[in-house]
Formats: C-alpha cells, sequence, structure tokens
C-alpha cells in the first residue's frame, strides 16, 4: 500500500480509546430503519464492516442477528465488547484491514455499514470483492457522507476523495468486480444526524440498499 491508501489504526485507536463512546451507542439510524424490515433466524449471519465501537452490531445481535465485525482499531474491540456485554448480547470482532481480509463467498445474509470511508483504490477494488461474502438474496446496507457535506460541519472527512458520490459507488458496486446485484434503494438525500457531537446537524448524505441476486 503506498502513502495514498495506507490505513491508520493509530488515529481511529485514540479516538476510541476515549471514555465516550465516539459516534454513541445506538446504531445508525438508516442502518436500523433497514435491518428492522428483515427477519433473522437462529442461522441469519451480518456482517458490520468497520463497525468500530460497535454500535450497530451489538443492537443487531439484540435482534438475533449473529454479529461480526471486523475493523482496524483494537480499541474499538474493546468498547464493542465492553458495549456488548452490557447489552448482554455476543458479537465475533475481528481487528483486521478491508484490504487484507479474505471472504468467504455466500457466507453472510446482511453486510452493513455506516460512514466507512476508504480512498478511492481501495473503496472501488474492496468494497465490491466484500460483497461476493454475501448469500444470495442477502443485502447491503451503507450510509456514508456525499460529496456535497465537504463544506459542512456535521462530520465526514475533509477530503473529496474519501467522500462518497452516488453514480461512482453505485458502478462500483454493481460493476466488474461486484458479483450481480439489484438496487433497492439508492439516494442522496440531506439528513439532520444525531449521532453524537461528531455527527451532529444538517448533513449530505449517501444511502443504500442493495440486495444479491
Ligand atoms: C467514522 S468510523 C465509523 C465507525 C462505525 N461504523 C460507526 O458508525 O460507529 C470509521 C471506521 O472505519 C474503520 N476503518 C477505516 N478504514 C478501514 C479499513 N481499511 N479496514 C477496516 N476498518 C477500517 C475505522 O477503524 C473506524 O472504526
Amino acid at each position: 500500500m503506498d502513502e495514498n491508501t495506507r490505513s491508520n489504526p493509530e488515529m481511529w485507536d485514540r479516538r476510541f480509546g476515549l471514555e465516550a463512546f465516539a459516534y454513541g451507542k445506538e446504531p445508525n439510524v438508516w442502518l436500523k430503519s433497514r435491518i428492522e424490515l428483515m427477519n433473522p433466524d437462529v442461522h441469519s449471519r451480518a456482517l458490520f464492516p468497520a463497525d468500530g465501537e460497535g454500535r450497530n452490531a451489538v443492537w443487531a445481535a439484540g435482534k438475533g442477528w449473529n454479529a461480526e465485525v471486523f475493523d482496524l482499531s483494537k480499541e474499538g474491540k474493546k468498547k464493542c465488547m465492553q458495549l456488548a456485554e452490557n447489552y448482554n448480547v455476543t458479537v465475533e470482532y475481528h481487528v483486521d484491514d478491508l484490504v487484507l481480509r479474505s471472504f468467504e463467498t455466500e457466507d453472510y445474509d446482511l453486510i452493513a455499514c455506516s460512514w466507512f470511508h476508504t480512498p478511492t483504490p481501495i473503496r472501488k477494488r474492496h468494497m465490491p470483492r466484500m460483497l461476493h461474502a454475501l448469500k444470495p438474496g442477502g443485502h447491503f446496507v451503507m450510509e456514508g457522507y456525499h460529496q456535497s457535506q465537504f463544506s459542512l460541519t456535521s462530520g465526514g472527512p475533509k477530503s473529496l476523495d474519501l467522500l462518497f458520490d452516488l453514480d461512482t459507488v453505485l458502478a462500483e458496486l454493481t460493476g466488474p468486480y461486484a458479483p450481480r446485484m439489484s438496487i433497492i434503494h439508492a439516494s442522496v438525500e440531506t439528513t439532520v444526524l444525531n449521532e453524537s457531537d461528531l455527527h451532529r446537524g444538517e448533513a449530505r448524505v449517501v444511502r443504500l440498499h442493495l440486495v444479491k441476486v
């Protein structure tokens, strides 16, 4: 990996090493709204890539999903384990990098991520690669900041390269590196975030829900 694509676990460890939960303890509103429509059974497996302190995975585990996380941050893992214990649920958490992680094919019923921003070369190659881990009929749900968020102060990376453009990300996630995906929902929206001091106020977001054919 070169300087432009190198991941930075130290930065996330510093953020998650504090006592407070950086993005709160409640699940992301978009992910919650889509996942609540699903009916997991005892075998249903959900992957939460880059779930940081694990708020989405812990919530989903409480709803009956076998929830798994991978994320760069060992401090994030500690916070997730703490949250899972508080809610009396189990989450499997791997400290790992999207770029290096290998995925089984047709493993998960759901893959869901919030605010998983990576440099373009990583996003366009590895996000679609990850989708092969969905079973046929499996769901991919995602929320990320749109490029028009750049000048706003309600969170997100201050780099256009790390922000999402809807047409670009859709082309990638339905393109040559991806399995066949059908689009259930794809939008750019203005929303009001209230996750934590880092994610509060009017924001411009990309919201996706795709299903593997
Ligand atoms: C803005 S935080 C969002 C955390 C969580 N999804 C949430 O909404 O609370 C971004 C997360 O992406 C993770 N991350 C960034 N690049 C990654 C990579 N290449 N592989 C795995 N995790 C990564 C970071 O460690 C961090 O936890």
